[in-house]
C-alpha cells in the first residue's frame, strides 16, 4: 500500500495545513450548522476528497466528539484505508464520467438512505467537467428540502461552474501547504514506518513537493530512504530480473509492483538507480560491507560482465526520465519503456562483440610478433 493511502487522515484534527476552514468545518458540525452544499476548491493532492469523508462521516457517525467522527462505528468505515466501501449514505461521483444530464440523474438516482444514516453525501469530483444543462439541472438537487442531501463539488477551476451553482454552495478554499507542514508531515509518517528521515532530507523533499502533502508522501515512498523492509522483497524480484535481463519477468513484476499500489512509479525507478549504482560500486572495487551483503553480493558476477560506460548509460536513461510532470498510467509507461531501455541487450551485445574481436586481434598480433612465419602462414 502506498504511503499516501496508508497516511490519509481520518479526523478533522489530522488534515494538515489547511487549519482555518477545517476548523470551521468541525465547528459547523460540531453545532450541526451543516445546511448548505459545499463547493472544495484547490490543487490536486491538498486533502479536498479527504476532508469530504471526513464530513460524511462526521455527520452521520453514531459517536460523534466535539465534530470528529468516532473512527470505530460501521457509518466510519469510510475512512478506513483502501477502497471506499459501498455505502448507502455516500458516494464518489466523477463529474467527468456523468458530464452531461442524463448521466448525471443516473448516478444521483440509486441511491437509498434507508434508515441506517442522517444525511445522504454526494462527492462531486470534478464538477467543472459538468456541462451547462447538467449544471442547470444540479440546481434542483442542491436545493432538495425533503431528503436534504449534501453535496460536495469539487473542482481545481471553479470559475467553470455557473454562478447560480456557486451561489448554492458554500466556498471552501483549499491551498498549498506550506514547506514546514509537509515536512512535519513526512517526519511522522518516516517514525511510525521506521524510515530513517532527517531534518534537512524532509525539508528537501518537502520543497519539491510543491505544496501538496500527496506529492510530498509520494517522494518518500519513492527516495531510497523511503524503502521499507516490507518493500524488499518485491524489490529484490524486480532487481533480480533487471540483473537477469529478463525483460517480460521484468515487466510483469514492476507493473504488479505499481497496480498493487505498494510502489508509485518513481519508488521503481529509485530502486532501479540504486541499483545501477551497486554495480557501479562493484566496478571500482567495491567496499567489504557491498561484499557481505547477500543482496549485492548477487551482483557482483553482473558487474564484472558489464562495462562501466554501459552502467552510466543505463543511470542517464533513468536520470533523464521525467516522472514529475506525469501521473498514473503515464507516468507507469514512462517507466517502463526507460527498463526497457535500461536492460535491453543491444548496446551491451555490441559493446562485448567488439571487445571479444579486440581480444581475439591482440592474440593474433601477439602470435606474429613472436613467431612472423608461423603467424603469416
Ligand atoms: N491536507 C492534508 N493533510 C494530510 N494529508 C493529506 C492532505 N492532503 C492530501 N493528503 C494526502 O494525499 C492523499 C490524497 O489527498 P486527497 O485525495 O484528499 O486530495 P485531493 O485534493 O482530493 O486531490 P485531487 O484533486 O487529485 O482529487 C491523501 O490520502 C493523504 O495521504
Ligand atoms: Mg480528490
Ligand atoms: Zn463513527
Amino acid at each position: 500500500m502506498n504511503l499516501a493511502a496508508k497516511y490519509r487522515p481520518r479526523r478533522f484534527g489530522e488534515v494538515v495545513g489547511q487549519a482555518t476552514v477545517i476548523e470551521g468545518l468541525r465547528l459547523a458540525v460540531a453545532s450541526t450548522e451543516i445546511r448548505q452544499s459545499y463547493l472544495f476548491c484547490g490543487p490536486t493532492g491538498s486533502g479536498k476528497t479527504t476532508t469530504a469523508r471526513i464530513l460524511a462521516a462526521a455527520i452521520n457517525c453514531t459517536d460523534p466528539h466535539q465534530g470528529e467522527p468516532c473512527g470505530r462505528c460501521d457509518r466510519c468505515e469510510i475512512l478506513q484505508p483502501g477502497e471506499v466501501p459501498w455505502m448507502s449514505y455516500y458516494e464518489e461521483i466523477s463529474c467527468a464520467q456523468a458530464s452531461n444530464r442524463e448521466a448525471l440523474q443516473e448516478a444521483l438516482r440509486h441511491r437509498d438512505l434507508g434508515t441506517i444514516a442522517n444525511r445522504r453525501v454526494y462527492l462531486l469530483d470534478e464538477a467543472h467537467a459538468l456541462d451547462y444543462n447538467a449544471q442547470s439541472w444540479l440546481l434542483g438537487p442542491l436545493e432538495d428540502r425533503d431528503s436534504k442531501p449534501l453535496f460536495i463539488l469539487c473542482t481545481t477551476e471553479p470559475e467553470k461552474l455557473q454562478s447560480a451553482v456557486r451561489d448554492r454552495c458554500i466556498d471552501v478554499a483549499f491551498g498549498a501547504v506550506a514547506d514546514q507542514d509537509l515536512a512535519g508531515l513526512l517526519l511522522s509518517v518516516a517514525a511510525k514506518e521506521g524510515i530513517q528521515l532527517g531534518v534537512p532530507d524532509a525539508v528537501g523533499l518537502a520543497q519539491q513537493a510543491g505544496g501538496s502533502p500527496r506529492n510530498a508522501l509520494s517522494l518518500l515512498d519513492g527516495s531510497a530512504h523511503g524503502l521499507t523492509t516490507e518493500h524488499r522483497s518485491t524489490a529484490e524480484r524486480i532487481v533480480a530480473a533487471m540483473a537477469a535481463h529478463n525483460v517480460g519477468t521484468m515487466l510483469v513484476e514492476v507493473r504488479e509492483a505499481v497496480a498493487s499500489g505498494e510502489f508509485r512509479a518513481a519508488a521503481v525507478r529509485g530502486l532501479a538507480v540504486e541499483y545501477w549504482l551497486d554495480l557501479l560500486a562493484h566496478k571500482r572495487g567495491a567496499a567489504d560491507s557491498y561484499r557481505t551483503s547477500p543482496r549485492l553480493r548477487q551482483h557482483f558476477e553482473v558487474a564484472r560482465a558489464i562495462p562501466e560506460e554501459v552502467i552510466a548509460s543505463r543511470l542517464k536513461v533513468l536520470a533523464d526520465l521525467d516522472l514529475a510532470g506525469q501521473a498514473g498510467l503515464r507516468a507507469e509507461l514512462a517507466l517502463e519503456a526507460a527498463l526497457v531501455q535500461c536492460i535491453s541487450a543491444t548496446d551491451l551485445d555490441r559493446h562485448l562483440a567488439v571487445m571479444r574481436r579486440l581480444d581475439r586481434l591482440q592474440s593474433v598480433v601477439s602470435r606474429l610478433v613472436e613467431n612472423p612465419e608461423g603467424g603469416a602462414a
